[in-house]
């Protein structure tokens, strides 16, 4: 199907000064998924072609009759959306902004949900004529990571596509220190003027790591019940939930296996929106280095040392090693040698390097420092140890001492051997005189 050309961009910006009063609301380039039938099963990009949305809210609207069909834009929409949800700024960011919001628009069947927890929501099957219409979901990712949100869209008729049910987040991605607590942001909103507003909701958060998955929370709004499995330390603020629609999911202490992907979905009889946001566990190592404390250090020697880092997360960490010297230069002496990592009770990393430090590397005579860094996402940790060689170059008041005590002890060593040579002589003398 068409592409979206340069010719397509000058028109959508044309298109764009219709716009009627000071509206935010924008319009939005969409992959719009044809209907089975038109391009097949699945969407595949074969069946996913451009499509323009108009956004408007029931105040400001787009004139219809001043948009004239683009040449390679077969699907144009205009959505109302009272909630102004799809208003945000993450939307529509500046003209000309290579970074662009990620929309997609699909056809979606309304059915009751086939959750356990949730059926108690179409007991009462009292909107069948409602539901006699088109229906889409429009997905659609914000730029920046600054929102995402899902909306439920019903077309009565082919020229009307009302926002019924929205959810959204303001927290696409979250990152949380290890077992600090963790607040996953997800709002919904139902069109007050439908008949499935007020005929109860319920809100699932489901928890998604690489393929596998599980229920982190449910919560039926209509019969005030939790699910009975739910992970521990994972609540919602009910308050606010049924007075402000906030369902965000409050986690009490993070643990390293709550990194991954999370998926907030609300359900009203029949229709259910989601949108996935990501929760990041970052810890920075505690690092330490061995030996923590040297005695004096004699030139030649070849010293060991052990730079330890420890309770990290995720697995991304890079060891440096620096001499600092007396006058506060700095020499880098690379990473050292690493050992693989290993994997804690808590699912944290350690890992070490292993440095070999030459003695004539130092500057002798004078104090220096050895540091470890260890530089991860979490942040840089180091830890340092300070060296001293014995050295001649610029002895210290302690030195001169030592060296007076020294000089002291040989020279009454040297006396005592002399004498003892000397007495010895004598013997000898006094031997051969006898013989
Ligand atoms: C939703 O509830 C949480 C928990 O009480 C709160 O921290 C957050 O600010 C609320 N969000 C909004 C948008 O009110």
């Amino acid at each position: 199907m068409a592409k979206f050309s340069s010719v397509s961009l000058s028109l959508l910006t044309a298109l764009s000064l219709v716009r009627v009063g000071r509206s935010t609301c924008p319009v939005m380039q969409c992959w719009y998924t044809l209907e089975k039938g038109r391009g097949g099963g699945l969407a595949t990009a074969a069946n996913q072609v451009q499509s323009l949305l108009f956004i408007q809210t029931e105040e400001e609207k787009h004139d219809p009759e001043s948009v004239k069909p683009a040449p390679d834009i077969d699907h144009v929409f205009f959505i109302t959306d009272p909630s102004g949800s799809l208003c945000h700024r993450a939307l529509d960011p500046p003209k000309g902004s290579i970074q662009k919001p990620h929309c997609e628009l699909n056809h979606l069947q309304p059915q009751p949900s086939s959750l356990g927890w949730v059926a108690p929501l179409t007991d009462t099957d009292q909107s069948p004529l409602f539901l006699q219409a088109q229906w889409f979901a429009a997905t659609i990712r914000g730029v920046d990571q600054e929102m995402s949100v899902t909306s439920v869209i019903r077309a009565p008729v082919e020229s009307q596509h009302n926002v019924i049910l929205s959810v959204t987040t303001q927290t696409v991605y979250v990152a949380a220190r290890l077992g600090d607590p963790a607040l996953l942001d997800c709002s919904y909103w139902v069109d007050p003027s439908s008949p499935l507003h007020g005929s109860g909701f319920s809100v699932e958060w489901r928890y998604q790591f690489r393929g596998s998955g599980h229920l982190v929370l449910g919560y039926d709004g209509k019969n005030d019940r939790l699910s009975d499995i739910r992970e521990q330390g994972a609540t919602l603020d009910f308050q606010s939930l049924h007075r402000d629609r906030n369902a965000s999911l409050i986690l009490s202490q993070t643990r390293v296996k709550q990194s991954g992907t999370y998926i907030c979905s609300v359900h009203v009889p029949h229709l259910v929106a989601q949108v996935a946001l990501e929760l990041e566990i970052i810890e920075p190592p505690v690092v330490s280095i061995h030996p923590s404390q040297l005695p004096l250090i004699v030139p030649g020697q070849t010293l060991t040392f052990i730079c330890d880092a420890s309770g990290f997360i995720p697995l991304s960490l890079v060891f440096s090693w620096e001499l600092t010297d007396s006058q506060g230069n700095v020499r880098l002496l690379g990473q050292g040698s690493v050992s693989s990592h290993k994997e804690g009770n808590d699912a944290t990393y350690s890992q070490t390097s292993r440095l070999q430090l030459d003695s004539s590397q130092l500057e002798q005579g004078r104090g220096g420092k050895l540091s470890c860094v260890a530089e991860h996402p979490g942040g840089t940790r180091r830890a340092s140890v300070s060296l001293n060689v014995i050295g001649f170059s610029s002895p210290s008041i302690e030195d001169s001492m030592a060296l007076v005590g020294v000089a002291l002890v040989l020279y009454g060593f040297i006396k005592f051997v002399s004498w003892t040579f000397t007495g010895s002589d004598d013997n000898e003398a006094d031997e051969k005189k006898k013989n």
